[in-house]
């Protein structure tokens, strides 16, 4: 289990939620989007498939693959943050209407198995108390030969220089401005998740032992982000 309160997390995300896409853009440079594009261009995901967003919080990645598939048809978003599904919700209801959004818990969806062609988690599974868990929910929602992308930061272990990189930008950059918002401590929870989440080998190993037939790791933005690719 990883320092992580599912509870306390789902009322963070909740009390963030109203805020959260315009400092994603601010602390990114905007550059979440392209990661986002780049995880979809990986997976190709096509018109007529049925996909799933994990932690699909204020519906963005959900928003992105339906644009990208032409179509909001066959298309879930689940997260437990209800005020962030809320901000999904009327994001999506003009341009995309038939996006399912539901509350519930990517560890336990209850959803019916082996039902989806593809998921997607955009920095979803650092927020997870069990990241193996998550793993397992993810392979256990797919078909056999469907095939998951899991974005999200990427952990360094010891001291490097990316590491560095990494923590001048979460303490001189992130907390404060979050604080200028008032969102200080909300926004330091980063850091904090990303204490013993696994990257890179790490996460292949946890996905091949949860199940799945193929893994790959890739690395973005010069090796601050990672995307997992899977096939079940
Ligand atoms: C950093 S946000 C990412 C949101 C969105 N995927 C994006 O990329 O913009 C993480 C999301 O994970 C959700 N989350 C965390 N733990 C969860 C769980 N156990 N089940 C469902 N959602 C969870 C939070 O509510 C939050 O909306």
């Amino acid at each position: 289990m990883r320092p992580v309160n599912t509870k306390s997390i789902e009322e963070m995300f909740n009390s963030i939620s109203s805020k959260y896409d315009f400092l994603n853009d601010i602390f990114s440079f905007g550059l979440h989007r392209f990661w986002k594009r780049k995880l979809l261009d990986l997976l190709k995901p096509t018109f007529g498939e049925k996909w799933i967003d994990l932690c699909c919080g204020t519906g963005d990645m959900s928003i992105l693959l339906a644009r990208y598939m032409k179509s909001s048809e066959n298309i879930t978003g689940i997260d437990s943050a209800s005020q962030a599904l809320l901000v999904a919700r009327e994001r999506s209801k003009q341009n995309y209407p038939s996006i399912e959004w539901i509350k519930g818990d990517a560890l336990e969806t209850n959803l019916t198995s082996h039902q989806f062609d593809g998921l997607l988690m955009a920095y979803g599974l650092r927020n997870l108390s069990s990241s193996y868990a998550g793993l397992r929910e993810a392979f256990r929602l797919l078909k056999p030969g469907g095939r998951a992308g899991i974005l999200d930061f990427r952990s360094f272990e010891g001291r490097s220089i990316r590491g560095l990189f990494q923590e001048i930008y979460l303490s001189v950059y992130v907390v404060p401005i979050a604080s200028l918002f008032g969102l200080g401590k909300e926004y330091s929870y980063i850091k904090k998740s990303l204490i013993d989440f696994p990257s890179g080998e790490k996460q292949i190993h946890l996905a091949l032992s949860a199940g799945f037939k193929k893994a790959k790791y890739k690395t973005l933005a010069k090796g601050q982000m990672g995307i997992l690719l899977l096939e079940a």
